[in-house]
């Protein structure tokens, strides 16, 4: 038994940022992983490994898309799959073992095994309890399924995108169920590598949130690659057959029925909180019907002593708003003030080209009836977009009518997913868009298409 000022339960992005937070601020800390590699699903099975796979074939994609135009001939590339995958492995391995030296840096004790809640303040890991004044925890989340339709999945033929991560070959033909963030960008994996993607999805449109106009865009683009859409379909079964998997969807607009098949299916269709084996239960600890633990606004649970971050919790599921969940837990544990603005955290789906958003879009602020006005910029103005022939895409710059302020920016296009960051401190400065149009921009930069859009909110775009 060992006593901590805290213990973080679940080592992911949420989990191990706490922890090494705490310890940076003199709390003893442990942080209690059961994976047997520290990063979570982020590190292991998600954000890092998917995008050593969409940068292997992104070159790819460069190679057969622009190499010849740029006078690159000759090149015989072939596909090692394999290979690929071992370089996958060593990007997560690298990343896995980073976080294992930076508790070994800041003195976070790596207590290894799965963490059991018995009572505020105690954690049981195999047999031994250790205590704590604190308890944190941040375990994650887990696929979610089909809702209301059982889906056997072998990992291999019917996929989550843990499988997805890891087939045994690049398949012919994939179904994509759900064109959300997961299934968009490994239905882009495996477009580019030659499989047939076919994409299904319930709503009427691609990644639901999105600024309507990005995601039309989006759609196109995605479309001149390959990928194919079934849209306002809902899938009612997905089936392993021989070697093969079926999904059977009906169109919502005139209830007609169909069937598909392909090599694989991925199944992306959300996740849900993990908390298996907790012991939330038998402590009372309220929990949301959708499966979240519930939390103030400083992370505490309806049990004194414990606390809960990242999307174990309320809001996006995303590896950096858990970052900034733990270091604001950690900041509050020590007795200082830990905040989280949750107005101004990106989103980024890294296909090629990129889509990044923050804060409102044009149809929510029709929804609050909010006076707005937008500046939108194409890369097809921007110099060095046509250098490197990534022109696809514009920015659009949000802002309120009266005020310049900026509320919210969405952009498709080459770096969308760094570029975005510009408009993030910005508005965490309160920035009008002219503050941003006014600020010098190196040229040629794809950085320069913000400040046009920002330009174009109200001075006007040079480039357009
Ligand atoms: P998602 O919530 O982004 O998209 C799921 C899609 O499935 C939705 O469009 C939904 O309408 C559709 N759907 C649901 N039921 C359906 C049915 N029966 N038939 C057809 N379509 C159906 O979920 P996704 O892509 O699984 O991602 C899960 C979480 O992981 C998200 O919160 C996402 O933000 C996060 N994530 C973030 C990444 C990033 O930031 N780049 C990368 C990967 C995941």
């Amino acid at each position: 038994m060992a006593e901590f000022d805290v213990i973080v339960i679940g080592g992911g992005p949420g989990g191990y940022v706490c922890a090494i937070h705490c310890a940076q601020l003199g709390l003893n800390t442990a942080c209690v992983e059961g994976r047997g590699t520290l990063g979570g699903t982020c590190l292991n099975v998600g954000c890092i490994p998917s995008k050593a796979l969409l940068h292997a074939t992104h070159e790819l994609h460069e190679l057969h898309e622009n190499f010849d135009k740029m006078g690159l001939t000759e090149a015989k590339v072939k596909v090692d799959w394999k290979k690929m995958q071992s370089y996958k492995q060593d990007v997560i391995d690298s990343n896995t073992k980073g976080i294992e030296f930076l508790f070994k840096k800041n003195k976070v004790t790596y207590v290894k095994g799965w963490g059991e809640i018995v009572a505020a303040g105690q954690v049981k890991v195999g047999d031994e309890v250790h205590t704590a004044k604190h308890i944190v925890i941040a375990t994650g989340s887990e696929p979610s399924g089909l809702p209301g339709v059982e889906v056997a999945f072998d990992e291999e033929v019917i996929v989550t995108s843990t499988g997805a991560l890891s087939l045994p070959k690049i398949p012919k033909s994939m179904i994509v169920v759900g064109a959300g963030v997961i299934g968009l960008e490994m239905g882009s994996v495996y477009a580019r590598l030659g499989t047939e993607v076919t994409v299904v999805e319930y709503l009427d449109a691609i990644t639901p949130g999105m600024d309507a106009e990005v995601a039309r865009s989006f759609q196109k683009i995605l479309s001149k690659q390959g990928l194919k859409f079934v849209l306002g379909a809902a899938v009612q079964k997905v089936e392993k057959g021989k070697g093969k998997a079926a999904v059977s969807y009906k169109l919502r607009k005139d209830d007609s029925e169909a069937t598909i098949e392909a090599d694989v299916v991925l199944v992306a269709t959300g996740r849900r909180p993990y908390t298996k084996g907790l012991g939330l239960e038998a402590l009372g600890l309220e929990v949301l019907p959708r499966g979240q633990v519930k939390t103030d606004a400083h992370f505490q649970t309806s049990v004194p002593g414990i606390y809960a971050i990242g999307d174990a919790i309320v809001g996006p599921m995303l590896a950096h708003k858990a970052e900034d969940e733990g270091m604001a837990l950690a900041e509050i544990l020590a007795g200082k003030a830990g905040h989280v603005n949750y107005d101004v955290i990106p989103g980024v789906i890294y296909t090629t080209p990129e889509v990044a958003s923050v804060g409102k879009t044009e149809e929510a602020l029709k929804q609050e009836g909010r006076a707005y006005k937008v500046g939108k910029f194409s890369f097809m103005g921007n110099g060095r977009a046509k250098a490197v022939m990534q022109t696809e895409g514009f920015v659009k710059i949000i802002v309120d009518a009266a005020t310049d302020r900026i509320l919210g920016a969405h952009i498709i296009g080459p770096s969308a997913g760094e570029l975005i960051h510009e408009i993030c401190v910005g508005m965490e400065f309160g920035a009008a868009a002219e503050d941003i149009a006014l600020t010098c921009h190196a040229h040629p930069t794809f950085s320069e298409a913000v400040r046009e859009a920002a330009l174009a909110c109200g001075l006007g775009a040079i480039h357009a």
